[in-house]
């Protein structure tokens, strides 16, 4: 857990793979970040087949902002117009140098990341991304989330590791997603860890285990159940 002071820092491991030094863990699999946001997040959250004008996606951690690429992709292969509402929280923005460097590695991505990484630098925090209206809401998502006026159609719950980053898988945050959820919304995530499926139930979501990405065996996924 970092204390307030530490700014971020980014260790690089085989040459490629971002890791936080303030959580020593990877911000994606060290195997193929890009399938893994396809699976776990698109997939897990049955996009692009839910994808509509003003669908409304949430992020716990934007991190290199690999997921928000990745989305766009997937809108834009599907075809769609209109416009689609990314708002991610994130306590520890990475520095647009390692963002650009950690992006680098899928050419996919980094293809569309120009006016990512352009806003970034101008150190913008609303931005549009092609049809994306993005919104990056600085500061610790337990203090910023519960503000927010928003409600998301999908969370892509991607925090560190539960074991190394705890405040973004704690019950009274999880109650937010909850309640920060629009009818029928739902939820995906890499971890299949028990205290964070159980915080997830009680705050109302239908909860399963699915197949996890590469060597993970499960991840979760859920939607909000409806009041009868
Ligand atoms: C696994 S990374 C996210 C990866 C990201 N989604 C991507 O596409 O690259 C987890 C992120 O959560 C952020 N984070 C950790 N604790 C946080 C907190 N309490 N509030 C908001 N963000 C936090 C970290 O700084 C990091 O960027």
């Amino acid at each position: 857990m970092p204390s307030e002071d530490q700014s971020e820092r980014v260790d690089w491991k085989d040459g490629g793979t971002p890791v936080s030094a303030l959580f020593d863990d990877p911000y994606f699999s060290l195997a193929d970040g890009l399938a893994e946001t396809r699976h776990v997040f698109l997939a897990g959250n049955g996009l692009p087949a839910r994808f509509r004008d003003g669908f409304q996606i949430a992020e716990t951690g934007f991190g290199t902002g690999l997921n928000l690429l990745a989305t766009l992709i997937a809108w834009t292969e599907a075809g769609l117009t209109g416009t689609l509402r990314y708002t991610s929280f994130e306590a520890y923005p990475m520095p647009p140098a390692d963002m650009d460097r950690a992006l680098a590695a899928f050419p996919e991505a980094a293809d569309r990341a120009a006016p990512l990484l352009d806003a970034w630098r101008a150190g913008q925090r609303r931005f549009a991304l092609g049809p994306i209206a993005v919104e990056i809401i600085e500061g610790d998502a337990r203090a910023t989330l519960p503000a927010w006026p928003g409600r998301a159609d999908a969370w892509f719950l991607d925090g560190f590791s539960p074991a190394k980053n705890p405040e973004l898988w704690g019950a009274d945050l999880l109650a937010e997603v909850a309640r920060h959820t629009a009818p029928g919304g739902t939820f995906a995530t890499y971890t299949a860890a028990g205290f964070v499926r159980r915080a997830l139930q009680s705050s109302g979501f239908q909860v399963e285990r699915a197949k996890g990405f590469g060597r993970k065996r499960h991840m979760s996924r859920g939607r909000l159940c409806t009041t009868p």
